[in-house]
C-alpha cells in the first residue's frame, strides 16, 4: 500500500468473561477458524510495517495461532483495558511507524477492504484518530459515538456510561482505529480507570485527543455485519452463520449447486469445482477439495478429503482424510478415513469401512464390508461382509488382493496375507494362507447332508405326541391331589425323539 507507514495492533488478551468459558474468547472458534485467525487473516495482506498480537489469557495458545500468520506477540499480564494494553504494546511499537491500526482480536468479520479504506481516510484526513464505526438498530452493548457540530467526532461513550440524551445514539464503535501515534501516546498516559470495570479505557482517548486539540474523524462502514463482536454465545453463532453464508456465497457465484444452502456447512479454505451439487445437510471440512461434476448427497460429512471430477457420495458418509478418484462412487452409509485411496472409477456401498487402504481401479466393495491396511487390485469385487482381519492384538499387518479377484461373500482374510491376481475365494472362507495367481481357495467346513434325517424327525415327535394324548387308565383308588404347580418352576427340559439321538450319537461317532 502506498505510505504504508503503519503497524498493527491486534487486541487479543482479554478473557471474555461474557462466554462463561475456559477458553480466551479469541480462540472460541466460528466460521471454521478461531476468531483471533480470521482477524489475523484479514490483517496480513495490508502489507504493515508489522503485526503485532497483545496477548494475555492463554497467551501460549493464541501466540501459537497468530505466529505462524506473521504477528509478534506482545505479553500484557495483568489485563487492564483496552488502553492498556496499547500502552504495553508501545515498546514493541517503538519508532517503527507513525500510525497504527488497532483491531480487537474478537471482531472476526472485518474485511482486508475495509481496513485498508480505514487506513487511507486516516492518511487522507490527517486527523489523530479515525475510527470505524457503523449504525446499528440495536446498539446496546457497544460504545457510542458522540459527534460535533462539525461532524467530527468529540467523545466514545461506553454502555455503562451513558446519559439519557445519549441513549438513542446508534452509530457505534467498532474498536477499529487508526491513531497517528505522537498524537496517541501523551493521551493514553492520562488515561484513568475511572468506569465500572477499573479498566483503562481505549475509547478515553477520544475526548482526550480533542482536548488536546486534535481532530478525530469517524469512518462509517456500509456493512455493520462486519465489525460485529462476539462477546456472547449467541455472537459466535450469528458470526459462525455469517461466514458459511460468504462462504457459500461464493461457491454459488462460482458454479456450484447448493440445495437449502443455509443447511451446508463449508469450511474457509474448501474449494469446489463448477456443476458439483451439494445437497441438503452436507458439511466440506477442513481442506477438502472436490472436483467439478460431482454429487454430494444429504448428510455427508467430508473433511480433509480430496474428490476428483464426477464422483457421487451417496447419503449418509462419512469420509475423511481420503482421496476418491474421478468417477468413484461411495455409500449410502459408507465410512471412508485416514488415508483411504479410491482409484478412478472404483466403488464402495453400504456399510463399508475403508481405512489405509487402495482400491484398484473399478474395483468394488459393495455391502457390509471392512477393508483396512489393504491393496486391492484393479476390478477386483470384495463380496458382501469380507473382513480384512488386521490387528492380531499386537500390530496391524497388511491385506494385498491381486486384480481381477473374486473374493466371496463372508470371507476373512487374516493378515498378512497375499492373494494373486484372478484368484477366487469361495464364500465363507477364513483365509489363513497366501493363494496363489489364478487360484481357487475354499477355507470352511465341510457340509454333511443326512439324507430324509429331518422327516424321520418329525415322524417321531408326531408319535411322542399321540402317545401322550391318549387318555390314562382311571385308577380305583381316589386319585392324590396333585402338588399345584408354581408358576416358578422350570419346565422338564424337552427330550429329543429316540430316533434322532440315536443318529446323533451316529453322527458323533463319524
Ligand atoms: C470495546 C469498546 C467498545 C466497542 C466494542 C466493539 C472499550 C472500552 N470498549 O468494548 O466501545 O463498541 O469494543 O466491539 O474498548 N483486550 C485486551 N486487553 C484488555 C482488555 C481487552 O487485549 O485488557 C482485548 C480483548 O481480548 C478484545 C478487545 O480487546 O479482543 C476488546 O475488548 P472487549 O472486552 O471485548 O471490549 P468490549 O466490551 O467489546
Ligand atoms: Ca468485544
Amino acid at each position: 500500500m502506498a505510505g504504508s507507514d503503519f503497524v498493527i495492533v491486534i487486541l487479543a488478551a482479554g478473557k471474555g468473561t461474557r462466554l462463561k468459558s475456559n477458553l480466551a474468547k479469541v480462540l472460541h472458534r466460528a466460521g471454521g477458524r478461531s476468531l483471533v485467525e480470521h482477524v489475523a487473516r484479514a490483517c496480513r495482506p495490508l502489507g504493515a510495517k508489522a503485526m503485532l498480537a497483545v496477548v494475555g489469557h492463554q497467551a501460549e495458545d493464541v501466540a501459537a495461532v497468530v505466529e505462524p500468520l506473521g504477528a509478534q506477540v506482545v505479553l500484557q499480564q495483568p489485563q487492564r483495558g483496552t488502553g492498556h494494553a496499547l500502552l504495553v504494546a508501545r515498546g514493541a511499537i517503538g519508532q517503527r511507524a507513525k500510525y497504527a491500526l488497532v483491531v480487537p482480536g474478537d471482531a472476526p468479520l472485518v474485511r482486508t477492504e475495509t481496513l485498508r479504506t480505514l487506513v487511507r481516510a486516516h492518511q487522507i484526513g490527517n486527523a489523530a484518530a479515525t475510527i470505524l464505526t457503523a449504525q446499528l438498530t440495536d446498539p446496546i452493548g457497544y460504545g457510542r459515538i458522540v459527534r460535533k457540530q462539525d461532524g467530527s467526532v468529540a467523545a466514545i461513550v461506553e454502555q455503562s456510561a451513558l446519559l439519557d440524551d445519549q441513549r438513542d445514539i446508534n452509530e457505534i464503535n467498532s474498536s477499529i482505529y487508526c491513531f497517528t501515534l505522537e498524537k496517541l501516546w501523551p493521551c493514553l498516559g492520562k488515561l484513568r480507570p475511572e468506569n465500572v470495570h477499573k479498566e483503562l479505557y481505549l475509547t478515553d482517548a477520544i475526548a482526550l485527543l480533542n482536548q488536546q486539540g486534535e481532530t478525530v474523524l469517524a469512518e462509517v462502514t456500509p456493512d455493520p455485519q462486519e465489525i460485529l463482536g462476539a462477546n456472547a454465545r449467541a455472537d459466535l453463532a450469528e458470526v459462525d452463520r455469517i461466514f458459511r453464508q460468504r462462504k457459500r456465497a461464493a461457491l454459488m457465484d462460482a458454479g456450484v449447486t447448493i440445495q437449502l444452502p443455509e443447511t451446508v456447512l463449508i469450511d474457509p479454505e474448501v474449494e469446489v469445482g463448477a456443476d458439483t451439487v451439494l445437497e441438503p445437510f452436507v458439511q466440506l471440512l477442513g481442506k477438502t477439495r472436490v472436483g467439478s461434476g460431482c454429487t454430494i448427497r444429504t448428510g455427508s460429512v467430508l473433511n480433509d478429503t480430496v474428490v476428483e471430477e464426477n464422483v457421487t457420495v451417496k447419503p449418509y458418509s462419512i469420509v475423511s482424510a481420503s482421496h476418491l478418484g474421478k468417477g468413484a462412487q461411495v455409500g449410502p452409509f459408507a465410512h471412508l478415513r485416514d488415508g483411504a485411496q479410491l482409484r478412478p472409477g472404483a466403488r464402495v456401498g453400504n456399510f463399508v469401512e475403508v481405512k489405509k487402504s487402495v482400491l484398484g481401479e473399478g474395483a468394488k466393495a459393495m455391502h457390509l464390508t471392512y477393508v483396512g491396511d489393504a491393496k486391492i487390485g484393479s476390478k477386483t469385487n470384495i463380496g458382501a461382509g469380507t473382513i480384512t482381519c488386521n490387528y492380531d492384538g499386537v500390530r496391524k499387518n497388511p491385506t494385498t488382493i491381486g486384480k481381477d479377484v473374486f473374493v466371496g461373500s463372508n470371507t476373512a482374510l487374516i493378515a498378512p496375507i497375499r492373494v494373486g491376481d484372478r484368484a477366487y475365494i469361495a464364500a465363507g472362507s477364513t483365509v489363513t494362507e497366501n493363494i496363489p495367481v489364478d487360484a481357487l481357495a475354499i477355507a470352511r467346513g465341510r457340509q454333511v447332508n443326512k439324507p430324509g434325517w429331518a422327516a424321520e424327525r418329525r415322524r417321531e415327535i408326531a408319535a411322542q405326541a399321540r402317545k401322550a394324548s391318549k387318555p390314562r387308565p382311571r385308577s380305583k383308588t381316589r386319585a392324590k391331589p396333585r402338588p399345584r404347580q408354581s408358576s416358578r418352576r422350570k419346565p422338564a427340559p424337552r427330550r429329543r425323539p429316540a430316533v434322532a439321538r440315536r443318529r446323533l450319537k451316529l453322527s458323533r461317532r463319524r
